[in-house]
């Protein structure tokens, strides 16, 4: 039943803020002075049948400078024991949650960590929303999050499904071509994120992933700029929904102006992938899912951590740059959202206890101060990842920015939250959430979806589905756990040459890195190395295997399409939703997102930012087999 669906659309009666005639241009000056003049009145940016604008240059001019330079950090939040206010350690105060709102004046934060219990997390919402609305001006707090409805676990790109509906990274997505499915999926985010309070995606990631080994190609749509740009849309729509407003959640696009085309592959988080590099000459095609993003309606932008080497633009972090976040983007693209940086490009820091100095690529040298500077100067909005609003302070105090400088980005944070309807409706119902997130209905359309996106690869003489495996069959097993064989009851033996059929569920190839943060990072070589390739083999010799790669990365492997006798990619699922393809209890559906290279000599040899270049691919974009029609099966 999609009865919880109506829950979203029951919300649309919360009053219609901002709902002005076309023609008004914001209350008279008169209007204005009468409702702010006397405090014991309420004031007009609390008055929620005034214009937005109105309401956004009321409470402006209310703001010490302080309360602005607050709004422009987005900072990350944790949730404290029982759902409570972190308190942060002894040692980092600053970055207890008391401290960031009540004397940072922080509005603005990510939700880290994983949501295991719903109604704890609208509480800890509540909480969090009722220590903002004690300060001076009650400013509302704005909660955001990386994804969180796929299989991913990494603090910097995003959080296992834990107690919402899982799905395939947005990959699988892609390999099912479905707009359809996009808009649904983002329509039940949305309804999953507005039960708990989160009301900004730092999403969707549409980076198109021509350079096949980048660490974080999982959570794009893939390599072809067109497809990528007609399933942003739905999902944009899904999480904005058609007109933004009260029941909206506001999408972050990132990472402008396209983060695929990364030298050597490496990830700029990293000293060493700072750069991006367009041997191709191929900057504009990174451009096409962005230009649909904005035509979409796309709120806000994050530019990434890297620098571009060899354009005409500086080469610096790309939201140190003017060039590309006020030329490109704003003057050239027309983005009049909001621009907040990717996180940490000013303050070194540790995360997961590795060191990792700022992200403040190709200006190293300069101190925070005009680090701040030049984020400033670029046209961005709002620092990412970071709690340093004293540095802004003293920019101002030091005339080396305007106080104007600041409302400009201010007064478009401001009229986000107004939009977003947080002055009126602070809260959430913890009850409501309990019912509404990984709801039966919801978690039933993700687990089809994570079967449905399965491609076939091969199929060597219709292996596949193994529709007359029986209690008699024997299968050898990895990456899964025999429990679930058995309790369909077929028998899982020790040893190959003991099985009828070895199943394997495998990972994708990759190089492991050393660090608690950077280890997260699936990066280097896209082969297995010899000695795997060697286990596998004495495997695939022994015993007809089935091969279940997930792909969070394009993998390399010809040998395994050969000595195997049927492939299938994945792109996060449950080990039933792998079961029930292997014995045709749902068919695969997927289509490739991206060419699988044949070798990674042949990726090194290809060009960062052109899609579709490696040689002699194994397997092409688009490429997906279907299992054959079961003969007497219904028409
Ligand atoms: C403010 O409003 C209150 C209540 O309407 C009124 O009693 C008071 O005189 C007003 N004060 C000023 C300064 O206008
Ligand atoms: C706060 O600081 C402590 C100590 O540095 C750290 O362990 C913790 O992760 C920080 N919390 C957040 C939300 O940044
Ligand atoms: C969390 O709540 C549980 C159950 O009410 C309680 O036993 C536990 O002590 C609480 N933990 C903290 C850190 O408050
Ligand atoms: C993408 O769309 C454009 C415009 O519709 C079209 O000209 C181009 O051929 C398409 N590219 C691919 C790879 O389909
Ligand atoms: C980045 O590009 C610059 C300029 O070509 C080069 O000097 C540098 O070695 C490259 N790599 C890194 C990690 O900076
Ligand atoms: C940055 O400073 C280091 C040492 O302080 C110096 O070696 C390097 O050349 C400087 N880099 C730039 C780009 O100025
Ligand atoms: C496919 O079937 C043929 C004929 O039964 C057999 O010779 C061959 O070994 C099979 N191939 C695989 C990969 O199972
Ligand atoms: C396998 O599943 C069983 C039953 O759910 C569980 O007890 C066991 O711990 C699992 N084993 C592994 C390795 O996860
Ligand atoms: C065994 O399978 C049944 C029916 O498919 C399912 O309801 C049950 O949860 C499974 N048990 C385990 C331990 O996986």
């Amino acid at each position: 039943m999609a009865s919880s669906l109506f829950a979203l659309f029951a919300l649309s009666t919360w009053p219609l803020n901002g709902l002005c005639l076309a023609t008004h241009h914001g209350s008279s000056p008169a209007v204005l002075s009468r409702a702010i003049s006397n405090d014991s009145e309420t004031p007009a940016y609390r008055n929620p049948s005034l214009c937005v604008d109105d309401r956004v240059e009321d409470l402006l001019q209310r703001m010490t400078l302080e309360e602005k330079a607050g709004q422009m950090f987005h900072a990350m939040l944790s949730m404290g024991p029982n759902g409570t206010l972190d308190k942060g350690s002894e040692a980092a105060r600053r970055n207890s949650t008391d401290f960031m709102i009540g004397t940072q004046f922080l509005t603005h934060f990510n939700l880290v960590g994983d949501i295991t219990d719903a109604r704890q997390t609208a509480e800890f919402y509540n909480r969090v929303q009722k220590r903002a609305l004690e300060t001076r001006l009650g400013i509302p707090v704005t909660l955001s999050s990386d994804p969180r409805h796929h299989f991913t676990e990494n603090i910097g790109t995003g959080f296992d499904a834990g107690r919402f509906s899982q799905w395939p990274e947005t990959l699988g997505l892609a390999a099912l071509r479905d707009a359809q499915l996009v808009r649904k999926f983002a329509e039940i985010a949305r309804e999953e994120y507005l039960a708990v309070g989160l009301r900004a995606a730092l999403h969707p990631q549409v980076d198109l992933t021509t350079e096949p080994r980048w660490a974080r190609i999982a959570g794009t749509f893939g390599e072809d700029s067109n497809l990528t740009a007609e399933l942003l849309v739905e999902y944009i729509k899904g999480f904005q929904g058609e007109k933004f407003g009260p029941t909206s959640v506001s999408t972050v696009t990132k990472h402008f102006p396209g983060g695929g085309p990364m030298e050597n592959g490496e990830d700029s988080h990293f000293v060493y992938g700072k750069n991006e590099t367009y041997p191709g000459n191929n900057f504009d095609y990174h451009l096409i899912p962005f230009k649909a993003a904005i035509a979409a309606g796309a709120r806000q932008m994050m530019p990434y951590y890297s620098r571009p080497i060899g354009t005409q633009y500086e080469p610096v972090g790309f939201s140190f740059s003017k060039g590309i976040v006020t030329d490109l983007l704003r003057n050239e693209l027309g983005f009049e959202g909001v621009v907040v940086t990717d996180w940490g490009l000013i303050t070194d820091t540790y995360i997961a206890g590795q060191y990792m100095p700022a992200r403040a690529w190709g200006v190293e040298n300069l101190s925070e101060l005009e680090r701040a500077t030049r984020i400033l100067e670029a046209g961005c909005d709002q620092f990412g990842g970071e709690t340093r609003p004293e540095l802004i302070v003293q920019l101002v105090k030091e005339g080396i920015v305007s106080e104007e400088r600041l409302d400009v980005s201010v007064r478009k944070l401001l009229r986000e939250k107004f939009i977003l309807g947080l002055f009126d409706n602070p809260f959430v119902d913890p009850e409501a959430a309990e019912r509404i997130v990984g709801n039966d209905y919801f978690v039933r359309l993700g687990k089809e979806a994570q079967r449905r996106s399965y491609i076939l690869l091969t199929n060597k003489n219709e292996t596949l589905p193994l529709r007359n495996a029986g209690p008699e069959t024997k299968f050898y097993i990895e990456g899964f756990n025999a429990t679930l064989l058995q309790n369909r009851s077929y028998t899982v033996v020790n040893k190959p040459e003991d099985a009828d059929y070895a199943l394997l569920r495998l990972a994708a190839p990759y190089e492991p890195r050393p660090g608690g943060f950077e280890a997260g990072f699936h990066a280097g070589s896209l082969e297995f190395s010899a000695e795997e390739r060697a286990r596998q083999a004495a495997i695939y010799s022994k015993v007809p295997t089935i091969v279940d790669m997930m792909l969070d990365r394009p993998a390399a492997v010809p040998e395994v399409a050969e000595q195997s006798v049927a492939v299938l990619a994945s792109f996060g699922s449950s080990s039933e939703a792998f079961l029930d393809i292997i014995f045709g209890v749902a068919e695969p559906e997927g289509k490739l997102p991206y060419d699988l290279p044949r070798s990674n000599a042949a990726v090194e040899a290809a060009m960062e930012d052109v899609p579709f270049d490696t040689k002699d691919p194994v397997f092409r974009f688009g490429h997906g087999l279907k299992y054959a029609e079961q003969c007497g099966k219904d028409m």
